[in-house]
């Protein structure tokens, strides 16, 4: 049986490569920024009438949220023209519904009168009022994916044992904790982490089973301070040295209080019905990284 041919964009990244690394099963189309840019409506049409793939998984993003702050309303910023004219981009080129949108819990505030985790059936808001800029910009992708009849995959805080070129939610941390500038943790904000093994895992269903819909993938709550001072131990640090904070005393001092949802998260449930899939804690996601090598140095 000849294997199913999918177009990865973004498959350098720190998501799109551990999918293609692990998804055996496939023939990767893999087109990459400058050769396929998404801001460019006839290379993108070129790349996908060449290359007939019959799934596409889009995990190409403008994704520095800090920068796309700096882009606030600005629909002619390279946040808007990648998230957002980019997803349309790739829509006018593919008439086939079969195409999945790598998305953000950051589509909603995560604030605490809208607060989280969120399930895959609860509407998204249709103002940008009390998202960042990246998640708007990711909120009005997801719009554009669901009207053309395509899947939604949403993380946060994606993880994985390896990967040299952007340091993830924990490797970022640990590298703080070792070089001695860890600066008090969260012990109010309520995230969760999505283990990019299972991220690749259940794209590898939706496709073999030709679903369609919004799916989660992401461990249970945890907090900053929780997850970080869990991580060091395990790892042999001394976790007694990290210090604690709330986000709330933080928050007071902020002019730009959406940058930091207080109440975030996904819920999985229907996504591992729907899929038969069974996702990790915390903390076993935690200690499968360590399987893999994550470690302190
Ligand atoms: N990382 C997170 O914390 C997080 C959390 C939730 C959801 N997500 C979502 O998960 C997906 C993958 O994230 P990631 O962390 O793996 O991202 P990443 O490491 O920043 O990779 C992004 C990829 O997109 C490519 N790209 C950027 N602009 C492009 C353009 N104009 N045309 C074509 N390709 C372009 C990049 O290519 P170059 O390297 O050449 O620029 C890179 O391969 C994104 O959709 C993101 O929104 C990420």
């Amino acid at each position: 049986m000849s294997k199913i041919k999918v177009l990865v964009t973004g498959a350098s990244g720190l998501v799109g490569s551990r999918f293609v690394e692990l998804a055996k099963n496939y023939q990767f189309i893999t087109p990459e920024y400058p050769d396929f840019d998404l801001t460019n409506e006839s290379l993108v049409k070129k790349v996908i009438d060449e290359t007939n793939p019959e799934w596409i998984v889009n995990f190409a993003a403008f994704t520095d949220v800090n920068a796309a702050e700096g882009q606030m309303g600005d629909e002619s910023g390279l946040a808007w023209k990648v998230n957002v004219e980019g997803v349309k981009n790739l829509l006018k080129a593919f008439p086939s519904n079969k195409i999945i949108q790598i998305s953000t819990d950051m589509v909603f505030p995560g604030s605490i009168e809208h607060p989280g985790p969120y399930s895959e059936n609860d509407k998204t808001p249709d103002t940008k009022d009390n998202l960042t800029w990246y998640g708007w910009t990711k909120n009005r992708a997801e719009k554009e994916i669901l009207g053309h009849g395509g899947t939604v995959l949403r993380i946060i805080y994606p993880v994985r044992a390896h990967y040299e070129q952007k340091l993830d939610y924990l490797h970022t941390s640990l590298k703080k904790f070792t070089d001695g500038t860890m600066y008090p943790l969260f012990n109010d904000q309520q995230i969760c982490i999505s283990f990019i093994d299972e991220v690749a895992q259940t794209l590898q269903k939706i496709i073999d089973t030709d679903s369609t819909g919004i799916f989660h993938c992401c461990s249970d709550t945890t907090t900053p301070f929780e997850l970080i001072s869990f991580t060091v131990d395990q790892l042999g640090g001394d976790a007694s040295t990290i210090k604690s904070a709330s986000i709330f005393d933080f928050l007071a001092t902020q002019a730009n209080k959406n940058r930091y949802p207080v109440y975030g998260g996904l819920k999985t449930v229907k996504t591992e019905e729907k899929l038969d899939l069974h996702f990790s804690t915390w903390q076993t996601v935690v200690e499968k990284l360590i399987g893999q090598g994550l470690s302190l140095k």
